[in-house]
């Protein structure tokens, strides 16, 4: 792990992403058996919030109150940070009070500021350029339905956002090739697809852009989609409309060239009839909700990782608190 925050994925090792799902696992079990958890009592987190959530906000309030600590929720217009209140005098005084905070914003820039001046850890819960909590939980479905991660084939079709952003780096940790499809003018971020292919040399995945959808999703083990039209856009949404229909629309006929048992993610929320058809997403094929739920385990595993440090993260995840 680099440092004390988790902004983009890139921050952690292969081995450090795996502890962290095997932990979800172990929490997710704990859970279903009816065990809470007190591993983060007498501990508050910050949820700060610049733009709408129903996942993140509630699975992560869920998670600190079911590990045993203090949920705080905000949005960032109650806060002084919405009169002009410095983000870094901001973070300065959550750090006095709170033992991480978890923050959604409108630039990925303000969330570094934050984490520079913040002495506790801080968490993306999105920001324009990457979403990696959800990825967390997109890995720990795929690791679900196929057993394993390393060797998957996972095509992305539609806009190169924060979401295929954070999956690069994902399957980069992951040993996972991924193939990413978007329309000329939507690809995902040059920069950060040239860092996530040379991590992946290190675990035999592979991260590249491509223009076709078929190509993406040929044999692919998983296709995933998100909205065109992400959060703080919505003005482009005629634009985009047409850069993205028919062609990167995920319909059957695109789902019948990943493999037979291929599964489909989304990250939620969704547009039916935009990026994705009635039939995949409420189909047989689909993981959603599975995956939304799994934003709760991952999630109360990434807080313990963070705040208590990978070596009690791993007596958790043997069985050992
Ligand atoms: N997937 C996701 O982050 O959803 P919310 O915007 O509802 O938090
Ligand atoms: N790309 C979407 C993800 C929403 C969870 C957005 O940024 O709005």
């Amino acid at each position: 792990m680099k440092g004390k925050d988790f902004l983009t994925l890139a921050e952690f090792t292969p081995s450090d992403l795996s502890l962290v799902l095997r932990l979800s696992g172990r929490l997710k079990e704990k859970r279903l058996k009816g065990l809470g958890g007190s591993s983060l009592k007498g501990k508050s987190v910050a949820l700060v919030f610049e733009k709408p959530s129903t996942r993140t906000r509630v699975s992560f309030q869920v998670a600190v109150t079911e590990l045993g600590g203090s949920p705080v929720s905000l949005s960032a217009n109650e806060l002084q940070l919405g009169r002009g209140e410095t983000v870094e005098d901001t973070a300065r005084v959550l750090s006095r009070y709170v033992h991480a905070v978890m923050a959604r914003v409108n630039r990925h820039t303000d969330l570094e500021r934050l984490a520079k001046a913040s002495s506790v850890p801080v968490i993306n819960g999105l920001s324009d350029s990457h979403h990696p909590v959800q990825i967390l939980a997109d890995l720990l479905t795929m690791q679900e339905r196929k057993g394993k991660l390393k060797g998957l084939k996972v095509g992305w079709v539609g806009d190169g956002d924060n979401v295929c952003n954070s999956w690069a780096y994902g399957a980069a940790l992951a040993g996972i090739k991924f193939t990413a499809a978007t329309p000329i003018g939507y690809e995902p971020s040059r920069e950060v697809f040239e860092h996530a292919s040379r991590m992946a040399r290190a675990t035999g995945g592979r991260v590249e852009a491509v223009a076709d959808p078929k190509e993406a999703v040929r044999g692919a083990d998983c296709v995933v989609t998100d909205t065109f039209v992400s959060m703080g856009v919505e003005q482009e949404k005629e634009r985009r409309a047409k850069a993205f229909l028919p062609r990167y629309q995920v319909g059957k006929e695109l789902m019948a060239m990943a493999k037979k048992d291929a599964v489909f993610l989304h990250c939620l929320p969704a547009h039916r009839e935009e990026e994705v058809t009635p039939e995949v997403i409420d189909g047989p094929q689909s993981a959603v909700f599975d995956e939304a739920e799994n934003r709760l385990h991952t999630e109360k595993a990434l807080l313990c990782f963070l705040m208590l440090g990978s070596r009690k993260a791993s007596a958790m995840a043997r069985g050992l608190n």
